[in-house]
């Protein structure tokens, strides 16, 4: 789930583990470790911590034997426990009994309760109470003298989820790697090879890059890397050539990448849109969708998967195919719709959104969606992801590295390309070219509408502070404002540990307006679109009972003020455009609130940036 880093090369191992576990940061975690092979003892030296790199980089200082340049070779791995808890002994890499072969693993042996009793009934001792431990004993019984060998006959009694990096005393300078729904990546470079979970840790090294596929096994060295299957028989990949800089995953002067990531997000959606937007057709140019206008036309229902924010984007975007293209268009939860036997026809488009790419429930409704015969798209930002790379067709949405653990350019962008999506639907459809016109219109001014937005940071500050001490909160919208309300709910809670709720304006009456009062803010989403006025009604309702109403307004409002305590104004805008400005004020009103709170906003507690696990 969380970040690994091998390295084999001619010097500094530790140092350039410990540089690309920081690159790894931002996905959360909360332990640390290393093993590197000390070229004086012909040994393996393991050091682990608990809590951030910055201990696990004192400990290896202090605890380390041998000096630095005595370590060509290595592995590191921050730890997001599913099995124990966060401590020393769970922390990765887990080492055989011998002493000879140390691992680290993302993902979950499912099995590992059998395996540990076989392996406990012939002779091995368990450090640790994680499931991953299991697969160091493994390779331990099964080695000859082969160490790719002994990693894919240990491979073939697991089950489960796995990218793990194995390396031995046994064998100097040599690197072993598997994956089965756990993401990892080779990095090609002159003299060194690094292998990573996630291509932020290898973008300061090389632009080349191959992503291994499930089942793969790779074998490599400082110059030379060969993958195979688990049956041993060598396998080509292609390298990717990847495009982002290393400027682009740096702070660049902000204190928080979320927050750089909010104020990037005006140039997100330029990028997210530039040379997709056709003007004088009232569409847009999705190459990537692969798909005619023929095909596009017998579309008769449109069913989008995510999580999280990426499952409210999914919401918004429904309107956006049943207000554009008249498609019946359903969202479903990626874990609800895998365990569900789904409905799914002849002429249904499934899309599946999500920022990582990686996530284990989404990628799984994926396979499911194909497995039934479906066209199934994919709106990813990591390009070469899983989802990306399986779907093999979809529109990447070219938003940047996205590295806060809250998700903010990725969300305001997939609604970019849902809305062109939706759009190119639409002109297959009953859309006619005037109004596909607009809405291209529109959707050019996205980053002007979103800078208004921006430059309310000061008021938007001023609020949260003043609500900052508040441990509840209800956020509330109808039509397009009611995933607007979900998701700034859920960013609120994420970043500031505030109890917030998302819920449907309508629905307060029925049940959550009993938690009402003083202590309980409101924050209605109230922009001047249809269904204003009973969304006024509702803050009524809720003055009532005294809860303090913060409304996110449209600018010109003069009659807000009295249905509300403060108010935060976006632009006026058309109605689809309307959450994108919604959800910025709240991504802003949540980062503040968690800064005056002093939460550790790029990575909240328990929180992973890509979830492979179910
Ligand atoms: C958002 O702020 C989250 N941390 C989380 O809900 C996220 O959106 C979800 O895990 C889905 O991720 P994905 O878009 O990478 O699939
Ligand atoms: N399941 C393993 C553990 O709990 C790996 C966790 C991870 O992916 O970080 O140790």
């Amino acid at each position: 789930m969380c970040g690994i880093v091998g390295y084999a090369g001619t010097g500094n191992a530790a140092g350039e583990i410990l540089a690309g576990l920081r690159r790894l940061e931002y996905r959360g975690y909360d332990s640390a470790g290393m093993a590197l092979w000390n070229a004086e003892t012909r040994r393996l030296d393991v050091v682990k911590s608990v809590g951030k790199i910055d201990s696990l980089e004192k400990r290896l200082k202090k605890e380390l034997p041998a000096t630095r340049s005595a370590y060509a070779m290595g592995i590191g791995h921050t730890r997001w426990a599913t099995h124990g808890a966060p401590t020393p002994a769970n922390a990765h890499p887990h080492v055989s009994d011998n002493g000879a072969f140390a691992v680290v693993h993302n993902g979950i042996i499912e099995n590992y309760q059998t395996l540990k009793k076989r392996l406990a009934a012939d002779g091995f001792s368990f450090k640790s109470e994680t499931d991953s431990e299991v697969i160091a004993h493994l390779i331990q019984q099964c080695y000859e003298d082969d160490l790719t060998r002994a990693v894919s006959a240990a491979l073939k009694n697991i089950k489960g989820t796995y990218g793990i990096v194995v390396i031995s005393n046994l064998h100097p300078g040599v690197i072993v790697a598997a994956r089965k729904g756990s993401p990892l990546a080779v990095g090609i470079c002159r003299d060194k090879t690094i292998i990573a979970s996630d291509i932020s840790a290898i973008v300061q090294h090389t632009d080349r890059v191959i992503f291994l596929e499930d089942n793969d096994i790779l074998t490599a060295s400082a110059n030379d890397i060969e993958v195979m299957s688990l049956n041993n028989i060598p396998i080509s990949r292609e390298m990717t050539h990847i495009d982002w800089d290393i400027e682009q995953i740096e702070k660049n002067g902000y204190k928080h990448f979320m927050l750089k990531e909010i104020y990037g997000q005006p140039e997100a959606i330029a990028d997210a849109t530039r040379g997709r937007l056709l003007e004088d057709e009232g569409s847009s140019k999705l190459d990537g969708m692969q798909m005619s206008a023929g095909e596009m036309a017998s579309v008769d229902r449109v069913l989008i998967l995510g999580c999280g924010t990426s499952l409210y984007s999914g919401m918004i975007g429904k309107y956006f195919f049943e207000d554009f293209a008249d498609i019946p268009t359903e969202v479903q939860q990626s874990a609800e719709f895998r365990y569900r036997n789904p409905i799914i026809g002849d002429k249904t488009c499934v899309i599946a959104l999500s920022q990582s790419g990686e996530t284990a429930d989404t990628l799984a409704a994926v396979r499911e969606a194909m497995r039934k015969g479906a066209t199934v798209l994919s709106i990813c930002n990591v390009v070469g992801s899983t989802i990306a790379r399986e779907t093999g067709r979809g529109v990447y949405l070219h938003a940047g590295p996205e590295v806060g653990v809250a998700s903010t350019k990725a969300f305001t962008c997939q609604l970019a390309v849902l809305a062109m999506m939706a759009l190119r639907f639409g002109r297959t459809h009953r859309l006619s070219l005037q109004r596909g016109e607009e809405i291209v219109q529109s959707i050019r001014r996205l980053p002007e509408y979103i800078r208004a937005v921006l430059e309310q940071k000061n008021a938007i500050r001023k609020i949260a502070e003043k609500y900052a001490q508040f441990k509840n909160a209800f956020f509330i919208g109808r039509g397009y404002m009611y995933p607007a309300a979900l998701e700034g709910a859920l960013k609120l809670k994420e970043i500031s540990y505030v109890h917030a709720e998302g819920y449907h304006a309508a629905e307060l009456k029925h049940g959550p307006i009993a938690l009402l009062g003083s202590d309980v803010p409101v924050v209605g989403l109230v922009p001047k679109i249809p269904g204003y006025d009973k969304t006024l009604s509702n803050l009524q309702e809720s003055k009532a009972r005294k809860s303090p109403v913060i409304a996110i307004a449209t600018e010109g409002d003069r009659h807000i003020m009295e249905h509300c305590d403060d108010a935060i104004f976006i632009p006026e805008c058309p109605e689809f455009i309307s959450p994108t400005c919604a959800v910025v004020a709240e991504q802003l009103l949540a980062y503040y609130v968690a800064e005056k709170l002093g939460c550790e906003i790029d990575q909240p507690r328990n929180l992973a940036k890509s979830v492979t696990v179910e």
